[in-house]
């Protein structure tokens, strides 16, 4: 019995990897290594001293299902394959839709086609939109999304409830997560963004490893403490180890089940910055900027659910989210590269 994981070279399905292996799971991945390589499952494997079953095959292609499906027993789906970069959608919209909806469609073909009935999903939580009070809460209104990205999010969390509607014997878990940040304690897989970060955590460490000048920070006039952005920072580790929990659940049976995975608590951009320089002890310039389009004041999580329902609590803070973002970033200053 195995877990497929799609996207499972990226960021967070890498190290969503390396905790399956270590629970013993049989791990197959399906990523098309747009936004990845090969490198991070190799060392995914290192770390582990376990094999990865490798397909590097396109979500969007069906025929690449006969031969997953053929060659492995798949038990249950993480989906996280997915383009992911805000701005970009707001460019590409028809490529973000294709890819992210396509793809999700295409899967979920081959899971009817393949009697594959159990899928965790990677959603975000951009799903709430503009107008719920924080903290968000899973029975809050979603949709009212910002930009094409999110509404990939929302538009495939319907289709998976209405899928699920429509076959009750399935089971699908909706995974809302917030601000994954940081990296495996080795310092040997973390996050490596192509081109100039889009999120805060990357461009920080960048900005710390010399990449990149300076840190531009998006608007200090929000009625928040400091007057910086507020955000909900989850250590991926622990980010992974939900999927665990989420997986476990999921074999269980559980309809649709909906779960945020944050830590349920907000700190600032500022706040970020001076964590960061204190686990790293380089200083981290920064200069004011304007506010970026679409991004709201405040936004963490009501973290009960999962801990009720799956057990699983964040456990990780936020110095140690820094101190392991800054060994993965100044032992691999140009990434997997
Ligand atoms: P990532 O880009 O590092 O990983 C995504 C992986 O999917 C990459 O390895 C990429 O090559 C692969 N991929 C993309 N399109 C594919 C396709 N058509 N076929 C096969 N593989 C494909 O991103 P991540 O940060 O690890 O995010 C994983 C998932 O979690 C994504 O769906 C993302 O939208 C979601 N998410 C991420 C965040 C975050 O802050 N990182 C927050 C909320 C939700
Ligand atoms: C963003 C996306 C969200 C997506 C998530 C993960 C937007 C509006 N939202 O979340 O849909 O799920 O990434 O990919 O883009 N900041 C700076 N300077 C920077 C970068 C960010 O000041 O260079 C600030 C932002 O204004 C925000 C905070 O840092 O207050 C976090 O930003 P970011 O890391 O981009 O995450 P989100 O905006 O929360």
């Amino acid at each position: 019995m195995a877990i497929l994981v799609t996207g499972g070279a990226g960021f967070i399905g890498s190290h969503t990897c390396v905790e399956l292996l270590n629970a013993g799971y049989d791990v197959v991945v399906m990523d098309n290594y747009s936004n990845s390589s090969a490198e991070s499952l190799r060392r995914v494997q290192e770390l582990t001293g376990k094999a990865v079953r490798l397909y590097e095959k396109d979500i969007r292609d069906a025929d690449a299902y006969a031969e997953i499906f053929s060659q492995n027993t798949i038990d249950s789906i993480i989906h996280f394959a997915g383009l992911k970069a805000v701005g970009e959608s707001i460019q590409m919209p028809v490529e973000y839709y294709d890819n992210n909806i396509g793809g999700t469609v295409e899967l979920l073909k081959a899971m009817q086609k393949y009697g594959c009935k159990r899928i965790v999903f990677s959603s975000s939580a951009t799903v709430y939109g503009v107008n719920n009070p924080v903290p968000f809460r899973e029975d809050m209104p979603t949709g009212g999304t910002t930009n094409p990205y999110g509404t990939t999010k929302y538009f495939i969390e319907r289709i998976l409830m209405d899928t699920q509607a429509a076959h009750p014997d399935w089971n699908v878990i909706l995974l809302r997560y917030f601000n994954p940040i940081g990296a495996h304690k080795s310092g040997r897989i973390g996050e490596d963004p192509q081109g100039i970060p889009n999120n805060l955590m990357p461009y920080i460490s960048q900005v710390a490893v010399g990449k990149l000048p300076i840190l531009h920070i998006y608007g200090n006039d929000y009625d928040t403490p400091d007057g910086t952005g507020v955000r909900d920072y989850i250590h991926v580790v622990d980010l992974a180890i939900g999927h665990v929990r989420a997986v476990e659940k999921v074999m269980q049976g559980t309809g649709v089940q909906i779960y945020n995975l944050g830590t349920g608590h907000g700190i600032s951009v500022l706040e970020l910055v001076h964590a960061f320089e204190k686990a790293s002890g380089v200083r981290v310039p920064y200069q004011i900027d304007s506010r970026r389009s679409g991004d709201i004041p405040v936004c963490y999580a009501d973290a009960s659910k999962a801990a009720r329902e799956l057990g699983w609590k964040a456990e990780r803070g936020v110095a140690e989210m820094c101190e392991d973002t800054w060994r993965w970033q100044s032992q691999n200053p140009k990434g997997y590269a």
